[in-house]
């Protein structure tokens, strides 16, 4: 008998949406198909989907930026990421000034402990460059870190590398059979740009868009991936936000250098007319909003195979803390909070685009979602077999779809800590039924059912045992 039976649903697995029962046992998935033997409890999923959980590969949980925390910490994030359907996330480290990149790893696997709602892997950050640092890479990437980050911004927080100082961590990184993550903008133009537009009295919302224009993104991207390359080390470009960037690590593919990128659903779904009017300035984050047909080249990308990851960058701050700074641009804490509302927003999108979602037959869209926002992001960073698939032996992370409702997205409804929503008002297909981690219901429609105590940090494989992208 089976611990937990799902009864007729449309299951779907990394390469076809099959109609049938999925049998969990213990914390693990141990059969799918149909007519399965009794589950000790039976779930009616006639009409539903059912989704492998979810992988948010990059989130920000409790961050300081700009002498602001952001709302969500480990606890408020998880909490919405359940009810996402996220039921794993990939938090980043943060090095305090002078902290080891060891101290700040296990520092953060702490602050998680007994705190998180769902399962939570980590990047490292490096942003503290020492030798000592450089150093214990290795030793990061043994105790599970899923990639190593380094930002070519952020100058004035102390976090921005030098091109010398990324090609020493990229040979280091490549060395030990890492994986390099990078936030690629060139900061140091940005800045610039940034200043001169304050001189002009120049502090509302689009100035943060014009201060870091596209050309930036793609500069940094080439000098970031030439630099990994030189150093042989893979690269994994974080939240790609334009056409330029895109365009850019195509000829860098085509030049045969292995390169993985990563958009969010915010430069996908959102451009840079949000800049305007009294509520701009809490759509600032970096690299900014850009214009409509970025969106449209990115999609096109995430369709075609060419961007592997969707992950959301969420680092939600609330409306005051966004006005803190009394309507400057150069002094509002950077980010947006997403991973709430990853799941409707892209199975709205990708469903939409002359597919059918409800009917079997019309899946491609089904499967795109759950490559892009579980089984690739799984391969990539070293979760695999455990997450991103609904297989057998896999863990039993499950999350039941209702297609046919439509609805509205509204900050009132999130269970995050955020008092404001960047999507508010956007009409959504869908909506989570119910959440399974490890086997254990968390959300059932409207309710928790999980504990904060109930994710686990999950340590990343080594890159020589991770599959490759699908
Ligand atoms: O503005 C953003 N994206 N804030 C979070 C930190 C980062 O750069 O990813
Ligand atoms: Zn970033
Ligand atoms: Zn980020």
């Amino acid at each position: 008998m089976y611990d937990l039976v799902f009864r007729s649903a449309r299951v779907v697995t990394p390469d076809r949406v099959i109609l049938g029962d999925l049998g969990v046992t213990g914390e693990r998935i141990s059969a799918i198909g149909p007519n399965l033997g009794p589950g000790k409890e039976e779930v009616d999923a006639t009409g539903k989907l059912l989704f492998p959980g979810f992988i948010d590969a990059h989130v920000h949980l409790g961050v300081p930026i700009r002498g602001m925390e952001s709302v969500d910490g480990v606890t408020e994030g998880s909490r919405a990421a359940a009810f996402g359907g996220v039921t794993t996330l990939i938090d980043f480290t943060v090095q305090d000034h002078g902290e080891s990149l060891l101290d700040s790893f296990h520092r953060r696997i702490e602050r998680m402990k007994g705190a998180a709602h769902v399962d939570v892997a980590l990047h490292a950050n490096f942003t503290n460059f020492t030798e000592e640092n450089l150093a214990q890479i290795p030793d990061v990437l043994a105790a599970g870190a899923a990639g190593i980050k380094i930002f070519t911004a952020y100058r004035e927080a102390g976090m921005q590398l030098s091109d010398r100082q990324i090609l020493r961590v990229a040979e280091k990184v490549g060395e030990a059979g890492g994986l390099l993550m990078c936030h690629a903008e060139n900061g140091d133009a940005a800045d610039y740009l940034a200043e001169r537009l304050a001189a002009k009295g120049r502090r509302d919302a689009a100035a943060h868009g014009e201060s870091r224009p596209d050309l930036l993104e793609a500069e940094a991207i080439f000098r970031v991936a030439t630099l990994a390359r030189i150093a042989n080390c893979p690269l994994y470009v974080v939240h790609l936000s334009s056409a330029r960037g895109l365009e850019t690590i195509r000829r860098l593919r085509a030049d045969e250098w292995k390169i993985f990128a990563e958009t969010c659903p915010q430069y996908l779904l959102l451009n840079r007319s949000r800049y305007e009017g009294e509520n701009g300035h809490r759509y600032i984050a970096s690299p900014p909003l850009r214009e409509p047909f970025d969106g449209v080249r990115l999609l096109d990308a995430v369709l075609g195979d060419e961007i592997e990851v969707v992950a959301t960058d969420h680092c939600p701050f609330s409306t005051a803390q966004k006005l803190a700074g009394g309507g400057d641009f150069l002094a509002t804490p950077n980010g947006i909070g997403g991973v709430e509302t990853l799941l409707p927003l892209m199975f709205t999108r990708l469903l939409s685009l002359g597919e059918n979602g409800l009917e079997p037959k019309h899946n491609a869209g089904l499967l795109r979602l759950v490559r892009v926002l579980a089984e690739n992001p799984a391969r990539i960073f070293g979760l695999a077999p455990r997450k991103g698939a609904i297989k057998e032996d896999a863990d039993a992370d499950l999350v039941l779809y209702d297609p046919a409702p439509t609805r509205v997205l509204t900050a009132a409804e999130m269970h995050g800590g955020s008092d404001w929503d960047p999507y508010e008002g956007m009409e959504v297909r869908g909506v989570v039924d119910s959440v399974w981690l490890r086997g254990k219901q968390v959300v059932d429609s409207e309710r928790l059912m999980g504990k904060q105590v109930d994710g686990e940090f999950l340590s990343a494989m080594p890159t020589s045992a991770r599959t490759p992208a699908a």
